[in-house]
């Protein structure tokens, strides 16, 4: 199986220059890479959390939709579809919803934050909180957790919230059986953040943005306001701190760059740099900002896009996955319950299956062992990350590798160990129950 990459867009208006340099194009870019299948998707569910606005919301997912499609994403090519139209992620959102502590939920940091400000002004703690708030890492780990996504691409503020997803994912593991993979937080450790037109940070909430689709000569205007220092021309000027200078490093290629720096050195003029920059930007932006025009003056085509997305994954993924969790947790058919008399063509319950279950230890590693009920069968060795014990787990379970045991009881995978029998656990029973788990899944 081939690497899962998912990430969730919260569809809060049209993006600025920040959210392209620092998401967007790095997220496209690496959607072609080979290896990986990439999954993106509209997080409208989310959305109403933060607003009540039905126009805003509609507004908001049309307008997003197509700047990802005229930033380079293509449908065709990655699972590209809005969470709403995937009605399974609320039904996945309850069953985690009841193996979800919810002391882990009061420590969610978004639910605090809000805690912690009614408190500051002496109001009710709860005060204004939606259910909607408190449950937002819940509704998010079904996104994650519908698709066994391997690979979360998120910045440091989300990480929380993969880590209960992996939570929510190992318990109902543990209650039910191994259906979900636990995800991983890929943090964006070295995404450019742009600097604004003020210097700071791109923010809206700094109102310092270039809008990603401006018209051409508002990209110009906004250009020419950024913030520079007053040396006149001919005086050398400094790259380091300067707004000016990194934002035009994130459009230019390496050998541009260093011309530029050049440049500063010999005294070019602040508005000789504003042109290159304007230039060099509008250069890049202008066949994107035609595309989102287009895109957004047919919303039927970006609803079809939308739809169709969904459609295939309901059908390859969600309804059927839906339909063996339903099943793992007791939604069954009445008509196939144990105790009935077994007749022609009935299913019978099968017997729970061994469990994976991974952790971490407190020398810092990774562990995993296999267990079947209270019994220990394999004891997993501690790995440098979640992966590579991630990769040992799946390996043993996909039956593609057949472990040796050695006369010392140690497992190998081809040429590395990867663990030790459990006390009085023979190869053959380590065999038996790794062959039910290909038996499961046929
Ligand atoms: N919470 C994410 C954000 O605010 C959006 C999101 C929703 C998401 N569901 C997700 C991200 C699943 C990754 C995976 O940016």
């Amino acid at each position: 199986m081939s690497l899962r990459v998912l990430t969730g867009i919260k569809p809060t208006g049209v993006p600025h220059l920040g959210n392209y340099v620092g998401a967007i194009r790095p997220a496209v870019v690496a959607s072609t890479l080979p290896g990986a299948e990439s999954f993106f998707f509209l997080a409208d569910y989310h959305a109403l959390i933060s607003t009540q606005d039905p126009v805003r919301v509609q507004r908001s997912t049309l307008e997003i939709a197509a700047s990802w499609i005229a930033c380079g994403l293509d449908p065709d090519q990655v699972a590209f579809y809005r969470q709403s139209d995937i009605p399974e992620t609320t039904e996945l959102t309850w069953l985690l919803t009841c193996v979800a502590g919810k002391g882990l939920l009061n420590r969610a940091h978004a639910y605090k934050a809000a805690v912690d400000r009614n408190r500051a002004e002496g109001m009710d703690e709860d005060a204004g909180v939606t259910a909607g708030l408190y449950m937002y890492p819940v509704l998010m780990a079904a996104d994650i957790l519908l698709f066994n996504a391997h690979r979360v691409p998120v910045g440091r503020d989300q990480v929380q919230h993969i880590e209960m997803a992996r939570d929510f994912a190992q318990r109902f593991n543990h209650l039910y059986g191994e259906h979900f993979t636990l995800p991983e937080a890929a943090i964006e450790e070295q995404v450019a953040t742009l600097p604004g037109l003020d210097g700071r940070k791109m923010s809206k909430s700094y109102d310092n943005v270039i809008p990603l689709f401006a018209p051409r000569e508002e990209l110009r205007r906004l250009v020419f306001s950024i913030l520079t220092d007053s040396r006149l021309p001919g005086e050398p000027k400094d790259t380091e701190g300067s707004a000016l200078f990194q934002l035009y490093q994130a459009f230019a290629s390496a050998g541009e760059t260093e011309a530029m720096r050049r440049a500063f050195a010999d005294g070019i003029a602040w508005s000789e740099a504003k042109t290159q920059l304007f230039e060099r930007i509008d250069a890049e932006l202008a066949p994107l900002r035609e595309r989102y025009q287009a895109l957004v003056a047919d919303p039927a085509g970006i609803e079809r896009v939308l739809r169709r997305g969904g459609e295939r994954l309901r059908d390859a993924h969600a309804r059927p996955f839906l339909a063996r969790l339903r099943e793992a947790v007791g939604l069954r058919d009445l008509s196939l319950a144990p105790g009935r008399d077994a007749q022609a063509g009935d299913v019978e319950a099968k017997p729970a299956l061994p469990v994976f279950k991974q952790y971490r230890e407190a020398d810092g590693r990774f562990h995993f062992k296999l267990v079947d009920g209270d019994r220990l069968l394999l004891q997993g060795d501690g790995f440098e990350s979640p992966r590579d014990a991630g990769r040992v787990v799946a390996m043993l379970r996909s039956g593609a590798a057949a472990p040796r045991v050695d006369a010392a009881g140690r497992v190998w995978l081809d040429d590395a160990a990867v663990g030790v029998l459990g006390e009085g656990v023979d190869d053959d029973a380590l065999l038996r129950a790794l062959d039910r788990f290909a038996e499961d899944a046929a």
